[in-house]
This record gives C-alpha cells, structure tokens and sequence, in this order.
C-alpha cells in the first residue's frame, strides 16, 4: 500500500522490477494526462527500473519516435498548465531522454488477434517477461481485451514471470454488469493478477485515514456508535459535465462516485483494523464493511435519497449553463448530477448511527471531506447560563484541497459572561511535508508493479458496491424525478430536508 511512504519504519522504496508496459488506449486523456506524468516522476524519483518499457497500443498510426515526443509534449502541457498551482516542475532533458528511449508503439484494434501476436512478439526484445497491461480504454473493451490477452497466452505467469491487467473504472454500471465483468476477467486470470484502479486510492489523504486511524491509540477509544453521532463524506465540485455530456447522460452523479470513490471513504472511516497492512488483510475489512450496508427496499431507498440536476444561474458576471443545456445532453435529461443518500452499516461498531454521503456537479466549491460528528454533550450545566445551546463538535478529514484534518471544538470566548465560541484545532498536509508534484497515480503504478494489490479493489470490493446501491438504481429507475439546484449552490432543498427529518443538518462546504 505504498506502505513504503506510509509507514515511518519502512526502509527506502526498492525500484519496481523491470517491466513491459503496455498502455491500451495509448492517444488517450488518461495516458497523457495522468499515467505518463506519473511514470516520468517514478522515474524522475529513481523508483523504475532500467528494464521499464512502454509500449503504446492504439489503432492510429503513428512512429515510434513520434509517439514519444507526442507524450513528451503532453508531459511539459500538462506541467504547464498546473504551473499556477506549483505543481510544476521542468522535465529534465536527462531523465527524458533516458525514458523516451525505452518507449515505443504498436498500431492494433483491440479487437484483431494480430495485434495480440505483435505485443507477444514485443515483449520478446523487451529483455524481460514481466508485462503489465493497462487499459485506458473505453469500459466496453474491458471484456474484449482481456479475453483476446488470455486467448493468446499473453497472461500466463511462471514463477520467473508476471502478467497483470489494470482496469479503472467504471466497474459495470450495475450488480448484475459488474459480476458479468468479475466473472469475464476471472475466466482468463486469477484475482492476483487483477489490479482494479479507484483513482481516490491514490490519494495521499485517503490512504492518510487508514494510517491516522491505526497508528494513534487516541482515535480507537471513541470510533463507534456509543460516542459517534453520524458521519457525512461530502465530494462536491464546481465544474459541469464538460465534454462528456453523453458519458454523463447514462452514468449520473450516483453511479459516477457513490460505489467507487465515495465508499472507499466509507470504508476507510468505518472498517475494522486488520490484522496488518497487507492487501488481504485490508481488501478483507473493507468487503466486510461495504458488506454490512443495510440494503434498502424500494421504499426506503427513495425516502433516503435524493437526486438533484442544476439548473442555470447568473453568478456575477458568469452564466451558468443549466446541465440539459450542456452539450451532448438531452434536453428533458432527468439523470442527476448531484446525489445524496442516507445509508445504515448494520455491524457492532456503527449500528445506529447514519452515513450521510453527497456529491454533484456545479457546486459551490471543490471540497471532498469526511465530517465525523460526535454526540452532543449534555446540555443541563448550562440550563442557568447564557448559552443557548450547544452545538456538537465534528471531526474534520479534508481530502481536497488543503488537505488536512481538523477538530471542532467549543471554547469559552474571553469575558465576564459565559459565551461559546467554535474553534478549530487543525492540521494542514502543507505545513508538515513537502509534498513532491505528483498525480495520485505514481503510488497505484508503482505498487502493481511491485506485485503489491492492498490500494487496489477485490472482486468482492466492486460487487458489495454495487450491491448497496443497487435498491437507489432501481428505485430511481422507477421514480426517475430529479429535484433541481442553482448551478453553484450546494444541491437542492430536499437535501437539507433529508438531514432535518433525522434532526441534522449538512457541515458546512468549504
Ligand atoms: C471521476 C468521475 O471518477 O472522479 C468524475 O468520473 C469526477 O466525474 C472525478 O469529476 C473526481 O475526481 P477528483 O480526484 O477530482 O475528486
């Protein structure tokens, strides 16, 4: 689990073994934008191995040489365009020159066996056996691709020599279409050679909640139903649907985030610890916790959930498109861009005690966080004071931006009456590491590569998602009415209402 860079006993990363990298979908956004920045800084940070080769697998045609200009160009854009944020940092000529030797490019449809004959016939004059396949390609070539990779032997492993397959979501867009997948992927390799990619996994604040929780005494005391009132994990973002409207149109805010991104926040807070760091142990718990979600009826499913679309608005001297008037969208489109559902994990530890989760589109501000709200202390000491009430305290874990992790405490405001004030008692990424620009895709590289899976999502992980959002898909299948927000305001009313019922309300974004 990147253990090496979260766990302070660990010595120094060793470099990954020397592996062929084959990146299908090679001309695609997640190649340039994300995998082939994460690579230049493995190898920038000395962590890939001399015997690392990647090899584009695209249908365009184009050279060898020309494909790694093409990403070397994509690299310094990328860099630029994040100038502003300083996150950017000058490709060295050195350390490039050294990569872009080692990459080359195979023109294939993914759906022809010849292209499967020249991959075999690549890793041949690679100087090593181990392979890693990625597919950044479109979810529908998931099947196709890995079928036609077992077909021709290409995922056969020996004791010498690996062969693994990443994937990223989506996972299926249902139970029933993710088991499908599981079961197809299954047919031609085994779960170890499966890495499943939840890009939030990546994130150094995530695996942040895993180490926090386990390694201080503190937090165990008080991380249940009897001290814990109710937890809200909030992803909330500014933009729209940009280009993929027609993606967007079939996916909707739920699908989108909720079983992936927004229960593997779910499962990090509420999981039991494992026995160790390992990728069992970890995978085990959090199966376990996604497991124990209470799964609703119809009815209940939609009397704890809402679904909201944005509409338009002027903000200053911004207009705002409503998401039917985006490109690529049905005008009378009732898919949601903004989700929010009330889920129960019926276990010892958390029985009682809600999960409240909410994300959408055109929100007020970027903000992904955790609010762990503790039961209110009792209010009769103060029957006699001025205080009119008090208000509970929440833990704070922000996992964008300025990610960090706060308390919120009461004080006693200076003065000759008894007045309360909230504080904050925080801790922010920034002001203790310096955190090296990075993508959130080196850990998930390095450690596939490293054979190590603790980051990646089992099987029994994916479908225990889907089953716990099974009961909202249909219910919304049923009752598809979608409640409408400002664009830029933070979800419609029925949200609000849907904590005020319980006697709650939404920590604030932001
Ligand atoms: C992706 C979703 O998986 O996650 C996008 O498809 C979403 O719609 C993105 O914008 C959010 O990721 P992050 O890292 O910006 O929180």
């Amino acid at each position: 689990m990147g253990q090496s860079r979260t766990h302070e006993s660990r010595k120094t990363p060793e470099v990954a073994p020397p592996t062929t990298l084959f990146l299908f979908g090679a001309h695609g956004d997640l190649v340039k934008r994300l995998l082939m920045p994460a690579l230049y800084n493995l190898t920038r940070d000395g962590l890939m191995d001399e015997g690392l080769h990647i090899v584009g697998v695209d249908h365009n045609a184009i050279s060898d040489a020309d494909f790694a200009k093409k990403l070397e160009d994509f690299i310094r854009q990328e860099a630029a365009s994040k100038a502003g944020e300083g996150a950017a940092e000058a490709l060295d000529p050195k350390i490039w020159a050294g990569l872009a030797k080692r990459i080359s490019y195979i023109q294939g449809d993914f759906l022809d066996d010849s292209t499967y004959s020249d991959i075999a016939a690549r890793i041949k004059t690679t100087g090593t056996d181990n392979a890693v396949f990625y597919l950044a390609t479109a979810s529908r070539f998931f099947s196709e691709v890995t079928t036609r990779l077992g077909g021709s032997g290409l995922l056969e492993e020996s004791d010498e020599h690996f062969r693994r397959v990443v994937i990223e979501k989506p996972f299926g867009s249902d139970l029933a279409s993710a088991q499908a997948l599981n079961a197809c992927l299954l047919k031609v390799m085994n779960e170890k050679q499966i890495y499943r990619i939840d890009h939030y996994l990546g994130k150094e604040t995530v695996q942040n909640i895993l180490v926090s929780r386990f390694s201080n005494g503190l937090f165990e005391s008080f991380w249940n139903n009897h001290y814990i009132d109710h937890v809200q994990i909030t992803a909330a973002e500014t933009v729209g649907v940009e280009t993929r409207g027609s993606f967007y149109e079939t996916t909707g805010a739920l699908r989108d985030m909720v079983p992936n991104h927004l229960f593997q926040l779910l499962a990090m807070v509420a999981m039991e610890p494992p026995a160790a760091f390992g990728a069992d142990a970890v995978r085990g718990e959090k199966a376990k916790v996604v497991g124990a979600i209470r799964p609703w009826s119809e009815k209940e499913a939609l009397a704890n959930s809402v679904r909201g679309q944005y509409a338009a608005n002027d903000q200053g001297d911004q207009a705002l498109p409503a998401y039917r008037d985006e490109d690529k969208v049905n005008a009378q489109s009732t898919t949601e861009t903004f989700a929010a559902i009330k889920v129960m994990v019926d276990n010892w530890r958390w029985v009682g005690v809600p999960f409240y989760l909410r994300t959408g589109k055109r929100m007020s501000v970027r903000d992904t966080e955790i609010a762990i709200c503790f039961k209110h202390a009792p209010y009769a000491q103060f029957r006699d004071t001025d205080v009119e009430r008090l208000k509970p305290n929440y833990l704070r874990i922000q996992i964008q931006p300025n990610e960090g992790m706060s308390f919120d405490l009461q004080a006693k405001r200076p003065g000759p009456t008894l007045q309360l004030q909230n504080i904050e008692l925080g801790f922010a990424y920034k002001d203790f590491f310096e955190m090296q620009p990075s993508t959130g895709y080196e850990t998930l590289i390095y450690d596939c590569m490293s054979g190590d899976q603790t980051l990646f999502q089992r099987a029994d992980n994916i479908e225990n998602g889907w089953r716990a959002v099974q009961p909202f898909l249909d219910a919304w299948a049923a009752h598809p009415q979608v409640e409408f927000y400002k664009a830029g305001e933070d979800g419609p009313k029925a949200a609000d209402e849907l904590l005020a019922r319980d006697g709650r309300e939404w920590h604030r974004i932001g």
